[in-house]
This record gives C-alpha cells, structure tokens and sequence, in this order.
C-alpha cells in the first residue's frame, strides 16, 4: 500500500479507527501526528472493543511499529494505563512504539486550567475534552513547555516543572479562581515512576520514519479528531487546538510533502458533533435521536451524547478543499438501515442566498439554512453484505449521490459494521 494519511472529514467520530485498523495490515509504520488524549479511537476485533485515546491503533497488529509524532500533545498518564491494558490483553509494545522526543507533554496543570478556564468564562463555551488540550499547545506555542525528551535529564525536568508548576498554579488561583488539586511534589513522585516505563520509548522519530521511508516501508498517518475541528480551517472557536487536516502531517511528523501518496477521508454517512458549535444539519429530534442510539453516538473520551444529524455535502466539500482527499472511506452505513427516508444537505441558504460553500466564521455558520433532498432508504440489514454490487438499490443510489456531489472522489470502501470484516471494498489503493 502506498503511504497514506487518514483524516477526519467531519466533526471527528467519523469511524477512522476501524478504517485505520483495517489499512493497518497493508502498511508498516502507523504514525499520530496531531492531537492528544481527546481522542478516543474504537476497534473492535473478534467482539472485544478497545479505545485508544494516546496510542496509535495500528497497536492491535502485533508486528507493526507504531508512532506517537512529535506534533501530538503526550499524555504519559494515559499513555501507561492504554500500555497496561494493551499487555494485560497480551499485546506486547517492545521495540514497537515509539514517541517522539520533541513531543509536548500534557501535564495535571493543565487539565486542571482547561476546566477552570471552561468554567470561568461566560461567553463561550467551546465544551472541550479537559485532557488539558489547549493550555499544552499554547505552552509549546509560548515556548514553555515540557518535552518528553527532557525526561532524559532529570535534575532539569524537575527545574522547569517547578518553575511551570509555580506559574501555572498562580494562574488557576489568581486569574480563574480555582485550586490546582495536585501538589508539586505528588507530580514529581509520580514523574520519577512514568519515567522509568517512558524512557525506553522516546527516540528522534522524524529520523526514524524517514529510514523507514527510505526502505521502502509503508506509513499510515493517523489522523485524529475531524477537519472542522481544525483550528484554521474548522469551525473556530469551537474546534480543537491543532490543525487536524492532512498538511499537518508534515511537521507533526517531521516528513516532507512528497511522502505522502494517498489522503483518505473518512466520511459518516450521517453526521455528528461533541461539544458547542454551528452544526447546520443537526436534528434536534425523533430523528436525531434514532441517529444516535443506532449508532451508538456516545463520545469514547467523554461518554457525552453526540449531537446528530443528516449528511452534509457542504461540509464535505470544504473537507476535500483543504485536505486533497484522493479517496474516501464510507463510514456507519448500516446505522441507516431502518430509516423510510434519508436527507442529503446539497447546499445552503444564507439570508435568502443559495450558497454551496462554508462561511468561515461560526457565526454566519450559525445562521444558514441547510437545504434538503431527500433519498428512499432500503430498509433491510446489510451488515454480511460484502459487496458493493450487492448492497440494496437505494444504498447505492445513496452513496453514488455522495460521491457525486463531493466532486466524485473514488470511494476506497463503505463500511457496514464495526468489526474488520464488515467492510466493502470499492476502488483499492
Ligand atoms: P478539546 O480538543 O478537548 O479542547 O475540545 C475542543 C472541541 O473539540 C470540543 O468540542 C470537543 O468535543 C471536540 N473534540 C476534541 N477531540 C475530539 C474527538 O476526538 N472527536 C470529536 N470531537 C472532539
């Protein structure tokens, strides 16, 4: 397989673990490159679940490297309890995950800010994850921040803990009138001990993905997160804080442009949405309703209900835009099985206005009017099917009129299910 790069094309959700998880056998290196803990990756093999919120999924294959980048904030907390029930489970991680050494670290402080920040203000609530998300990208952006590599050297990690630790509890105490749960010297007892288990991961891993490159070995770039949760290019403020379209790959990685050969999007054949923000086709009804218990629309970080609603080409399109998809994986198709009618949003109203473009500001996003046309469901289980040509009329026409209005990129496969085998292939790599 080619060296690919799998990207959210929603709001994130969209079922790329399992996709990631099935492409994981035709590659060698899986690799994360943006985003941290709020993540929550769901495969499911032989009926057991496993979610991912830190380490890549690729994991599940036992001979595949995996790679945390060095553009992913690192949770080393939840890293450690993903690593314990991975070998719990007997799924051995030696000699093949490895984290990058220039990789930001997610640190207690920075939950603790992240939900005080949240709860102190009045204006806008972006109803984040509280992994601490945020404030770890604005210490890297600031220049203040704690890399993994600086575990090596243990007199100065705890320096610039100390002076990091001094700062921020001045901050949740002072600016947001909150209290920082965790003293200083409880962070470094339980630093000392991560550390240990850490260590023996952390290594230059732009160097060692482009050896790999260089040998032929075939990379899978795991995106997390959605496009429009993309801090350019998504639904600002209510999105993450780092870029989660396919261009992030390059310095979250550390690899040149040319690397990559395919970007794949991965697509919901419905639409969801955790947290506050536009959300243009949400059914905030029967419909939504049924849309969330048959998909079992329930965050994997956070357990929050999801926010539902029908397929919006319009947000597809912006996605192939800025990621240059050249295929797309068709997720969740079965969730529609029993529904007599489905709704495909082909553009939008804006003050009277037909436009068949997003608006870049959340607040013009806020006021569009998603205009419908409506498509026969089929009715019946398509869960054993395995072929494309097999599926009912009605599924096909469905995703034909899909593809059509996301300016015809090739469908890759259509999943059907949650386990790997429940999967379709249309037009392979
Ligand atoms: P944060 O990244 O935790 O700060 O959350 C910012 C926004 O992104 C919130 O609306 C979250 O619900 C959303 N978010 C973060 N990670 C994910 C994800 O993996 N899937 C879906 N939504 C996410």
């Amino acid at each position: 397989m080619p060296n690919s790069v799998i990207i959210g094309s929603q709001w994130g959700d969209e079922g790329k673990a399992k996709i990631i998880d099935y492409l994981t056998e035709h590659s060698d290196c899986i690799i994360r490159f943006q985003g941290g803990a709020n993540a929550g990756h769901t495969v499911v093999v032989d009926n057991h679940s496993f979610i991912f919120h830190m380490v890549p999924s690729g994991i599940m294959y036992p001979s595949k490297i995996c790679i945390i980048g060095n553009g992913v904030v690192f949770d080393p907390e939840q890293f450690l309890t993903e690593v314990d029930e991975l070998e719990e489970r007997g799924i051995s991680i030696t000699d093949r995950l490895y984290i990058s050494d220039i990789a930001h670290m997610v640190l207690p402080y920075h939950k603790a800010i992240d939900i005080a920040r949240e709860e102190h203000r009045d204006d806008i609530r972006i109803g984040t994850t509280g992994r601490g998300i945020g404030p770890a990208y604005a210490d890297k952006a600031n220049r203040i921040g704690l890399r993994t590599g600086d575990l090596f050297d243990w007199e100065m990690f705890k320096e610039k803990l100390t002076a990091a630790y001094t700062q921020k509890k001045y901050i949740i105490e002072h600016v947001y009138h909150a209290s920082l749960d965790v003293s200083l010297e409880e962070i470094i007892d339980s630093y000392q001990l991560m550390r240990e288990r850490i260590v023996p991961h952390i290594r230059n891993t732009a160097h060692y993905i482009f050896n790999c490159y260089k040998q032929g070995k075939r990379l899978l770039f795991e995106g997390a997160q959605g496009t429009m949760l993309d801090i350019d290019h998504g639904t600002y403020p209510y999105v993450t804080s780092s870029n989660t379209i396919a261009g992030s790959v390059c310095h979250g990685a550390g690899v040149g442009p040319s690397v990559i050969d395919h970007v794949i999007g991965i697509v919901k054949t419905y639409t969801t949405r955790v947290g506050n923000g536009p959300f243009p086709t949400e059914l905030d009804n029967e419909t939504g309703e049924k849309l969330r218990t048959e998909g079992g629309e329930f965050g994997a970080t956070t357990g929050r209900p999801r926010r539902c609603g029908w397929f919006d080409s319009v947000v597809l399109r912006k996605a192939i835009q800025v990621n240059g998809f050249t295929r797309m994986a068709l997720t969740k198709l079965d969730v529609l099985n029993t529904f007599k009618e489905i709704n495909i949003c082909t553009h939008y109203e804006l003050e009277g206005k037909k436009i068949d473009y997003l608006p870049t500001t959340a607040a013009e996003l806020e006021k569009v009017v998603p205009v419908y046309e409506t498509h026969q469901g089929w009715n019946c289980d398509i869960t054993e099917c395995r072929q494309f040509s097999k599926l009912p009329e009605n599924a096909r026409n469905y995703l034909k009129r899909i593809q059509e209005l996301c300016y015809d990129v090739p469908i890759l496969l259509v999943s059907v299910g949650p386990e790997r085998s429940q999967t379709i292939e249309v037009e392979p790599l």
